[in-house]
C-alpha cells in the first residue's frame, strides 16, 4: 500500500442520515479512486478490537458503542500521498476545529459522531485495511 493508499470509514451517523452519497461525491471530486468498498456493521467486540489503540482512554466506551451502533461503509482509497491528502479533505477530528468545506465540517455532529474516519499513517492504513478486506476484495 506504499504511500498511495489510505483506509476510510463512513461512520454510522452519516450512513443513518443519508450522507453516504454526498460524502462519496466529495471523495470522487477530490480524485480519490475507490479500490475496495463494502457496507458492514461491526459487532461491539470487533469495534473494541479495531480501536484497541484507544483502550483505556475516557472516550473508548462511547466510541466503540457508537461505531457498532449501525452500518458503516469501509473503503480503501488510492491517491498520491493518500493519508495526508485524505486527512486534509476530512478535516480535524473535532468538527468545531475543522476547516470550512471539509467532510467533517459539513457532516459531523460531534467529536464522536464525526462522520468519517481516515487513517493517520501508512502503517495504520495497512492495519486497518487488513482488518476489513481480504486480498481478493481489493481491485488495485
Ligand atoms: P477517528 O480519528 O476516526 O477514530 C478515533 C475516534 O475517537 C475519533 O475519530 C473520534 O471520533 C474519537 N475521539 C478521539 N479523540 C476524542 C476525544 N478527545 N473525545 C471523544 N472522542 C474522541
Amino acid at each position: 500500500m506504499n504511500g498511495n493508499y489510505t483506509f476510510a470509514i463512513i461512520k454510522p451517523n452519516a450512513v443513518r442520515t443519508g450522507k453516504t452519497g454526498p460524502i462519496l461525491s466529495i471523495i470522487n471530486e477530490a480524485a480519490f479512486e475507490i479500490v475496495a468498498m463494502k457496507m458492514t456493521r461491526m459487532s461491539l467486540e470487533q469495534a473494541k478490537d479495531f480501536y484497541s489503540i484507544h483502550k483505556g482512554k475516557p472516550f473508548f466506551d462511547t466510541l466503540v458503542e457508537f461505531m457498532s451502533s449501525g452500518p458503516v461503509f469501509v473503503m480503501i482509497l488510492k491517491h498520491k500521498n493518500a493519508v495526508e491528502e485524505f486527512r486534509k479533505l476530512i478535516g480535524a477530528t473535532d468538527p468545531e476545529k475543522a476547516e470550512p468545506g471539509t467532510i467533517r465540517k459539513l457532516f459531523a455532529v460531534s467529536v464522536t459522531m464525526n462522520a468519517i474516519h481516515g487513517s493517520d499513517s501508512d502503517e495504520n492504513a495497512v492495519r486497518e485495511a487488513d482488518f476489513f478486506f481480504s486480498e481478493s476484495e481489493r481491485y488495485f
